[in-house]
């Protein structure tokens, strides 16, 4: 069985052209950013100020030109596939530049501990990666570390007037420190409203700084230390508050698939989701039972678990416009008793063209299309074709009755193909015992591997082996053996024989 690794035709000159220039116009976006800050908080103009610090503006420049380098360096050798899209490039400076704006926005308008500094890594944890989330921690700190070693913090413009040295140099451990216990604790949570919780821990080593570098100031009274902490709080809470409120805009800008958004989406209150059970509770309850079986291949693949299993959900949407026609949905009569086989093939192979334009219509994401159009590749409906043969006596092409594509694109597809046909074939199943099961998987996975349905995504043998094993668990699990028991007879003679005993 042939393995198609994906190759990408995009070489690395190819790549080099096309994100360096990107790099460098998101660079000066940053810069001018950040240089736009530092004059309009200064008092003085913007002549005077840039002929007074040249060196120090060409130092500051030179240092964020070196980080961009590194965040380059970085992408270069770990996440090469984000730099050919400039939409991805974009997305991550945009986040920066945000993360920036509000930082230095907070940071002069109420004190530089209200800053909302684990904000970049709660971000880049829901849309990218945890690596990525720790790499912008660290290159967002010494970011800030530079831009308040440069900026004119006047005492006198302060809040209540202590913006002391301490406070300044502090910035880099509490954003790394405060980033850090985000990213950790962010990996655990569930939902979008807990994040709100998160504020506290963060809050903890701006708390933490502020108690040993601001107490052994001259001067300083219990009640500066309340007021600090209290802004400490204000920097933890607005890390998270920006967080929600940020989030769905890059979702919906960027078009990124968050955690939270696909668990939202897994839901059974999520619109289609909610519509499927109503209306075709049948595909709901084959759905549900897929989706099990795909989360389970998935994570033996080591593919994305919670990204599979939603694809998986959503696979049979198509049949919403006409759920009856659908074997799991009906209840005795079967409509296709009173219609020609080539309608009967044409409805049905329907739902995966209308699943892929139904999801799409509602904005969801295209991996749940792209899973819907895929499940059936080009498979033949066996049954339509066979009934179509017995009544007729000239050819019969089976193109016509068969699912016009594409074939499963990705490992994903695959999946879900198989498993598909899997639990629809062990509902049918008299003998479920792992043989039996374990022979109908095997054949299933060898008749697609025959018709070719597996020419278009990058699957090998041993994934494919994996797939039935993970399957046979599966499926023996869920429709796992009952004992019989006899049966109880608690009658009249029983309860005769019960008494004589006492
Ligand atoms: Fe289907
Ligand atoms: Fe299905």
């Amino acid at each position: 069985m042939k393995a198609n690794a994906k190759k990408s035709d995009i070489s690395r000159k190819q790549i080099l052209a096309r994100s360096i220039p990107a790099f460098f116009l998101h660079y000066l976006i940053l810069l001018a950013i950040i240089l736009v800050f530092m004059i309009y908080y200064d008092p003085r103009d913007w002549m005077t100020y840039v002929q007074k610090n040249l060196n120090v503006l060409f130092y500051m420049i030179v240092c964020i030109f070196l980080l961009f380098i590194a965040i380059y360096g970085y992408y270069f050798s770990e996440r090469r596939e984000t730099l050919v899209s400039f939409k991805k490039i974009t997305a991550i400076f945009f986040l920066l530049d945000v993360c920036v704006m509000a930082s230095c926005f907070l940071g002069q308008a109420i004190h530089i501990y209200a800053r909302p500094v684990a904000l970049i890594a709660l971000l880049a944890m829901a849309l990218f990666s945890k690596r990525e989330a720790i790499l912008w921690n660290f290159m967002f700190a010494i970011l800030i570390f530079i831009i308040d070693t440069y900026t004119n913090y006047d005492p006198a413009e302060s809040a209540i007037g202590m913006y002391s040295e301490n406070s300044m140099y502090s910035s880099l451990i509490v954003a790394v420190s405060s980033g850090m216990i985000a990213i950790f604790i962010a990996a655990k949570i569930k939902t979008r409203v807990s994040i709100v919780l998160l504020g506290i821990p963060i809050t903890l080593p701006i708390l933490a700084v502020i108690l040993l570098l601001e107490m052994g100031q001259n001067g300083f009274f219990f009640e500066d230390l309340l007021v600090l902490a209290g802004y400490g709080f204000i920097g933890g809470i607005s890390s998270t508050v920006f967080f929600l409120a940020l989030l769905p805009v890059f979702e919906s800008v960027f078009n990124i698939l968050t955690v939270f958004r696909v668990r939202e989406l897994t839901s059974p209150d999520a619109k289609l989701m909610a519509k499927l059970k109503a209306e075709a509770p049948g595909t709901f309850n084959h759905s549900m039972v897929v989706a099990q079986i795909v989360e389970m291949c998935a994570a033996s693949l080591n593919e994305n678990v919670e990204l599979a299993r939603a694809a998986a959900l959503y696979h049979d949407m198509g049949k919403l416009s006409k759920p009856e026609y659908f074997t799991e949905n009906q209840n005795g009569y079967n409509v296709h008793d009173e219609l020609a086989p080539e309608l009967s093939a044409d409805i049905i192979r329907a739902h995966a063209r209308e699943g892929y334009e139904l999801i799409l219509a509602h904005h969801l994401p295209q991996i749940f299309a792209d899973v819907a159009v895929q499940h059936h590749g080009t498979l033949p409906i066996k049954y339509f074709y066979y009934k179509a043969k017995r009544m007729t006596d000239g050819e019969i092409n089976i193109e016509d009755f068969s699912y016009s594509g594409p074939k499963p694109t990705t490992k994903v597809a695959a999946i879900v193909m198989i498993a598909d046909a899997a639990e629809a074939a062990s509902r049918t199943l008299v003998d479920r015992s792992i043989a039996n099961v374990e022979r109908v998987v095997r054949e299933i996975i060898e008749e697609r591997i025959d018709l070719d349905q597996f020419s278009d995504c990058d699957i090998t043998m041993r994934e494919l082996d994996v797939i039935r094993k993970t399957i046979v668990f599966s499926l023996t699990g869920v429709y796992h053996h009952r004992i019989t028991y006899p049966p109880i007879k608690f009658g009249r003679e029983d309860r005769k024989e019960s008494k004589k005993q006492s």
